[in-house]
């Protein structure tokens, strides 16, 4: 009897023990994973990454030195993992085990109302994820074209009578984004979203995407206070709160009373199956399939529909056609296309299919600038990470397999990972968009849908949390 007590406590005493030198090694094994040296506790190398002077500039060196997976620091002293390998990648994003970084999940609280946007758990989040898949079948998208047509027409007039100056083209860019995403999403032009919701759009996206030390800063201080301080923040009486309300009465005004038009122009009779929202409230109201979307979730989809996709489109076509103005011999070649196809369409619909130019120039541009250049997650949970090939710590062990705490915070490295050499070749610096005509592109797995490049790089919002301060 006296020894089985014995024993238990001997057993007990080794496994907390044991336990205890696990949880140890888990937390030491991130501290020993090579990276940069950090330049300040309080930002580690946060102004490096979100501040280079031009895209990338130490973060794809970082990659060069130390691998495609490495430490840096994060404000405070924490440690971050920073991650472009292609294996734990896809591992990550498939993973339930981690979620939105807590910066970008108060974000998307803030604005949005995160319960409608991403779903309650996991089954919620893939209904609501399969419904909006209606707005972007092939057939879905050759109905767009007329608008994509009309943008593309507008754009070129505004270009035209600004050639020869110098003048910004972001903001002709965006304005035409926002115009494209309006007919798509609601079928509303720019003129029938009025000024207010279009100055208020344009404020939030200022707040949204200016970033500077004290932002960054701000950024992991609001990371760290909980989510009731938050949620009490929203009505603070500053600029950028009432910006942010006012975002949200205007959004919810808008899908509500494009919605209640939809149902009408049904109940009449007419199709409403044009666009985004037709198509999900068909879908709902005809409730053909499981995957079906309320009219309240759809509704609270129309802040992020309206936010999400501009300055991102924006900026990744301006750095595109940045390069397409330094290939002159490329940028002929490409108008020849355009040309042709369009003279072969005779006045009918072109086919995208058919201009493996312009295709190859979209995939480049998207490689090598995406919208979001980097995104943050954390783990839920004690897990492992896989590699594609394993790396050396600094205590000279080779591991081939991470672990990883509870909270650890992760960046998954987008940019980085779309110019991987032992992915693109040697030369993935280079805008070159004839790598994806010579089919020489791919080796290994394929991490996102299009065209092996990154799903998040399309899916995810704008980090809005700069509320703080402002
Ligand atoms: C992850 O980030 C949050 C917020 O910035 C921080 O509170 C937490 O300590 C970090 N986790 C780790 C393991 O460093
Ligand atoms: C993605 O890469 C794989 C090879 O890894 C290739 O077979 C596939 O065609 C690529 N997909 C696209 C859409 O280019």
């Amino acid at each position: 009897m006296d020894h089985t007590i014995q024993y238990g406590t001997a057993a007990a005493g080794v496994i907390s023990i044991l336990t205890l030198y696990l949880a140890l090694r888990r937390r030491n094994t991130v501290r020993n994973i090579p990276g940069p040296t950090s330049p300040s506790w309080l930002f580690g190398n946060m102004l490096q990454l979100y501040l280079s002077p031009t895209y990338g500039d130490y973060e794809f060196d970082w990659q060069r030195i130390y691998g495609p997976f490495y430490r840096t620091k994060g404000c405070f002293g924490q440690d971050k993992l920073m991650i472009s390998d292609p294996v734990s990648l896809q591992y990550i994003l498939n993973s339930p085990h981690f979620k939105f970084g807590p910066t970008m999940e108060n974000g998307i609280h803030l604005l949005f109302g995160i319960d409608s946007i991403i779903g309650v758990n996991e089954e919620d989040h893939k209904r609501i994820r399969a419904a909006l898949s209606v707005g972007f079948t092939a057939a879905a998208v050759r109905d767009y074209i007329p608008v994509f047509v009309k943008a593309a027409q507008m754009l070129t007039e505004q270009l035209e009578e600004s050639s020869g100056k110098s003048s910004n083209i972001c903001p002709l860019l965006s304005l035409a984004t926002i115009g494209t995403i309006s007919e798509v999403a609601l079928g509303y032009s720019t003129e029938d979203l009025g000024e207010e919701f279009m100055k208020n759009n344009f404020q939030i996206l200022t707040i949204a995407f200016s970033q500077s030390a004290t932002q960054i800063v701000a950024d992991a201080i609001g990371a760290r206070l909980p989510g009731w301080v938050w949620r009490a923040a929203i009505h603070l009486p500053t600029a950028t709160c009432k910006a942010i309300r006012t975002a949200k009465r205007l959004a919810n005004e808008l899908g509500n009373q494009v919605l209640r038009e939809k149902r009408e122009a049904a109940e009449q009779g007419l199709d409403i199956d044009t666009d985004l929202y037709g198509r999900l409230l068909d879908l709902h109201r005809l409730d053909r399939t499981k995957n079906t979307l309320t009219e309240a979730e759809i509704v609270a989809q129309t802040a992020i529909v309206m936010l999400a996709g501009q300055d991102t489109t924006a900026n990744t076509l301006a750095f595109g056609l940045v390069e397409l103005a330094r290939a002159p011999e490329f940028q002929d070649r490409l108008r020849a296309e355009i040309h042709s196809a369009l003279c072969a369409s005779d006045g009918g619909s072109v086919l995208y299919d058919n201009m493996p130019l312009l295709n190859a120039f979209i995939k480049e541009s998207l490689r090598m600038f995406p919208a979001e250049a980097f995104t943050d997650r954390v783990a839920v949970k004690d897990v492992v990470i896989p590699l594609t090939d394993s790396l050396i710590t600094t205590t000279g062990e080779r591991i081939s397999h991470i672990p990883v705490s509870k909270g650890q915070n992760i960046t998954l490295a987008i940019a980085s990972y779309q110019r991987l050499e032992s992915r693109w070749g040697e030369d993935a610096q280079e805008f070159k968009p004839s790598r994806w005509l010579d089919g020489q592109t791919f080796k290994g797995e394929a991490v996102g849908p299009y065209a092996n490049l990154s799903a998040i790089s399309f899916s995810t919002p704008p980090t809005v949390s700069h509320m703080i301060t402002v």
